[in-house]
């Protein structure tokens, strides 16, 4: 029997399936971050063809946590139209509607890749004024007062998801951005009570945690994404993710994102085949937390082996679905498996 294509419950929510569209960004938003025709293109035609669950690309929080100027937003209530047809028609396509809450903090204000990825100069928070490269704004280091700010962000931005009709909520504390550079000691140089040792450097991250999850309904999951290692000698690593996965088990959070890097630039990523694999086999068997795996997972095999394996609960496919919006159909028929195929494909398949 495949697991890939078994349901999925996390709290009250089911999953038709264990594939899961990654976040990724589209640069395609106005300059107010508003949902375009580019999105409502993209993201449903991902959900026709076939994943169970679509996670929206990171969408700030704030106006100055975006990574670029064409980020998504949810930090205004003019937000929430666009947001809403957006959610109807991924539920309308056939799968669950998520989103991506993200603030970007150091790395914030670049332009998008295909021009450069270049920091354009904004002004930018972090935990400490260390910028993320040269040639990047130097951080102003947040405060009490500018936490809370950034926090209640959070909160506002979860309930907006909500409102909008989006059912997962998934944390960026990942790749560097904000909630990242609070964890990592390469990124966080704070002698207060958020630096320095790791439960003081978890600190901010978990309260954000903690305040998105009592914003949500309990019959509806929460997700966090990490870097679960920088892959630098000194910086966060493996021990640190199961510590931290640990305190968000106990949050409530459903299920640990096992991605990697992005904290600190030019570093040595070792990428192949389902490279990040391991880190949620990790979590998933040592903390007992269901997790998702993502990266270079390309093949339906590939995806149903790793679950087989009890490695993870869910599968997040990214570059593969910008190639091939049906692969989840693909990977039905590959693996034998009747595919619930919309009837206007189905000589396709
Ligand atoms: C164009 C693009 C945009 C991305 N944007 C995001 C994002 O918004 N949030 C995030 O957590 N990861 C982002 N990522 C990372 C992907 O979600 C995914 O983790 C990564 O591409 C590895 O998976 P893959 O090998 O299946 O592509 C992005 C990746 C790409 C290629």
């Amino acid at each position: 029997m495949s697991l890939l294509f078994s349901p999925l419950t996390l709290r009250g929510l089911r999953l038709k399936n264990r594939l899961a569209m990654s976040p990724m960004c589209q640069y395609s938003a106005t300059a107010e971050g508003q949902v375009t025709d580019w999105h409502l293109l993209h993201y449903p035609t991902r959900a026709l063809g076939g994943v169970g669950l679509v996670l929206v690309e990171a969408t700030a929080v704030l106006p100055e946590g975006r990574i670029s100027p064409l980020d998504l937003g949810i930090w205004s209530e003019d937000h929430l139209p666009g947001l809403k047809e957006l959610a109807r028609r991924i539920r309308e396509a056939g799968a669950v509607p998520g989103i991506q809450l993200a603030h970007a903090g150091r790395k914030a204000g670049t332009t998008p890749p295909w021009e450069g990825g270049k920091p354009l100069g904004w002004r930018v928070v972090g935990p400490s004024p260390l910028p993320f490269a040269e040639g990047y704004p130097v951080p102003e280091a947040l405060d009490e007062a500018g936490m809370e700010r950034v926090l209640e962000a959070f909160v506002q931005g979860a309930r907006r998801a909500l409102r909008a009709g989006f059912q997962v909520v998934e944390l960026h504390m990942a790749h560097g951005y904000l909630l990242s550079s609070f964890l990592s000691p390469l990124s966080n140089g704070r002698t207060d009570a958020y630096g320095g040792s790791l439960e003081n450097r978890m600190r901010f991250p978990l309260r954000v945690a903690q305040a998105v999850r009592e914003a949500l309904p309990p019959e509806l999951p929460l997700l966090v994404r990490v870097s679960a290692t920088d892959w630098a000698e000194g910086g966060w690593g493996l021990s640190d993710t199961l510590a931290f996965a640990e305190r968000l088990k106990a949050l409530g959070v459903d299920l640990l994102d096992c991605s990697s890097g992005g904290v600190v630039p030019g570093v040595r990523v070792p990428a192949a085949p389902g490279f990040q694999v391991p880190f949620a086999d990790a979590v998933r068997k040592r903390v007992g937390l269901a997790t998702g795996a993502v990266g270079l997972i390309t093949e339906a095999f590939q995806a149903e082996t790793l679950l087989q394996a009890g490695s993870a609960d869910l599968v997040l496919l990214g570059r593969v679905l910008l190639r091939d919006p049906y692969f989840p159909l693909r990977a039905a028929k590959a693996l034998g498996v009747p595919a619930e195929v919309p009837p206007q494909y189905q000589r396709g398949f």
